[in-house]
């Protein structure tokens, strides 16, 4: 089985004008299922950049990018749209839910946007729900969550779909400490109970501490990539 991610050379260079900036500058790397890493690195490093190269959300300007053996850039529109939704579960630093809409519906929406029955989105996204510690909170508004369960929300929205990978772009950037650790413990589980590969980015050093994998990230450079093995329990 080979590698789930593999990068090779990225570049990823944005012209606004005369101006040239280079976000990315040559980024090789690979990922194998079940790992979790960790993206650390200052504001403006190419963080997100990467992150969006790795969910297809945005093309490198040159390098290759295979996802799961699937040459990326080779791809047809369908293949992307299939690898988006069904492959690859986002999750934000906004949360990025739909106010005024209930929990039950905010996790339901990938599933509408699939085809499935109402009963059949409705009792996937109630368990997603109840994975994420929010059975009993079906009903209530964004507004009416805190921050952490409005996070958790976005999780199960991401859940669903039962993605192989999680990628999360500062998850805790909003949170408070308790939640912030409530947060990477959900997703530290789904990692080791349900073999999901996340890739996540933060600013603190006690969030990556939760990844196996820990990538420091310089002017558009991978500059540190170290294994950090955690025994279980030690946290
Ligand atoms: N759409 C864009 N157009 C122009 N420059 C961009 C764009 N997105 C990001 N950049 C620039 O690329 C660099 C990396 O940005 P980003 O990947 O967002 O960094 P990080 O997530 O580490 O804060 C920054 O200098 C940023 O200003
Ligand atoms: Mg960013």
């Amino acid at each position: 089985m080979g590698m789930l991610i593999v990068c090779q050379d990225l570049w990823k260079i944005y012209r606004l004008g005369d101006v040239e900036v280079q976000a990315l500058r040559g980024v090789s790397l690979e990922i194998a299922r079940g790992e979790l890493v960790a993206i650390m690195g200052a504001s403006g490093s190419g963080k997100s950049t990467f992150m969006n190269i790795i969910g297809c959300l945005d093309s490198p300007t040159r390098g290759s990018y295979w996802l799961d053996g699937l040459e990326v850039a080779r791809a047809s529109q369908d293949e992307l749209a299939e690898v988006r939704n069904r492959k690859i579960g986002f999750v934000f630093q906004n949360f990025n839910l739909i106010p005024r809409t209930s929990a039950l519906e905010n996790a339901q929406l990938p599933l509408f946007y699939r085809g499935l029955s109402l009963r059949e989105q409705r009792a996937r996204a109630a368990a997603a729900l109840a994975r994420v510690g929010l059975a009993g909170r079906e009903h209530h508004y964004p507004a009416q969550l805190s921050g952490g369960q409005q996070q958790r929300v976005a999780i199960a929205r991401a859940l669903v779909s039962e993605p192989a990978i999680l990628l999360a772009d500062e998850p805790t950037g909003n949170l408070d400490t308790e939640s912030s650790r409530d947060i990477m413990e959900i997703l530290d589980r789904l990692n080791r109970e349900d073999g999901i590969t996340i890739i996540l980015v933060t600013h603190e050093a006690a969030i990556a501490a939760y990844a196996s994998r820990q990538l420091l990230v310089k002017d558009g450079q991978i500059v540190s990539d170290r294994a950090t093995p955690v025994p279980a329990g030690s946290r």
